[in-house]
């Protein structure tokens, strides 16, 4: 099943309830929560007391991607807080495996992330250990960036080394899926989609029920 998760970071955070509303409006599966700790990754976005905020706001499952070195120090807080998907970077922690039982432990479901030019062979150890794979097609730490094209094959990878294992994991991909490479994405076996810019720019309303209605077309089928 394809879900959209778009991402918070793009939204204007002066009207955050508004433009969250204007999105459900449109359609959505999850809300992506950017959490970036200037180390990670070059850039500081928010944290514990916006996604307490959110979490009030919103039904919405909340997707939340921790950019953040050694990430097991925070995975209770953001549980307590009101993730529902707690995504951690294999790069950023030496006990990835320990990570993802925290998250299961507290009965949420776990992601593991990598980034662009991580080796998809990377998460084979992790199988069955996670409910989610997330491959960045951009370098993390900033919205609006271009799609990385050399991370499609690694989708596609990914998508063939789950399935010979038996697995229907979810794989999501983030940064850079607009309205041009969405398909790629999607044929390629990616299933969550992150979107940011291509959601909060413009026609917010729109956008959102624009990837629903087309979703929803692959989802019955209608697209092969
Ligand atoms: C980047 C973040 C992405 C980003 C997506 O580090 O993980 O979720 O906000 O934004 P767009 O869709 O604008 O690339
Ligand atoms: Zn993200």
């Amino acid at each position: 099943m394809l879900k959209l998760s778009p991402s918070i970071l793009a939204a204007d955070f002066t009207i955050l309830g508004e433009q969250m509303s204007k999105v459900e409006e449109g359609g959505c599966d999850y809300f992506h929560f950017d959490v970036m700790d200037g180390m990670f990754v070059p850039n500081i976005s928010f944290g514990i007391p916006v996604l307490a905020s959110v979490r009030k706001f919103t039904k919405k499952t909340l997707d939340v991607h921790l950019m953040v070195q050694d990430p097991e120090r925070y995975i209770d807080k953001f549980i307590d807080s009101g993730a529902d998907i707690v995504t951690v970077h294999k790069e950023a922690t030496d006990d990835a495996l320990s990570a993802l039982r925290a998250i299961r432990r507290r009965g949420k479901r776990a992601g593991l992330a990598i980034k662009p030019y991580t080796d998809t062979k990377e998460l084979i150890p992790f199988f069955g250990e996670a409910d989610m794979f997330l491959i960045m097609t951009v370098e993390p730490g900033f919205g609006g960036q271009k799609y990385m094209d050399i991370c499609t094959d690694k989708i596609k990878a990914l998508r063939g080394s789950l399935r010979e294992a038996g697995l229907d994991t979810d794989i999501q991909v983030d940064g850079g899926i607009t309205r041009d490479n969405i398909n790629t994405v999607i044929d390629a076996g990616a299933n969550v989609i992150v979107m940011g810019s291509s959601v909060f720019s413009g026609d917010i309303k729109g956008n959102a029920a624009y990837f629903t209605e087309l979703f929803r077309t692959y989802n019955k089928g209608e697209i092969q």
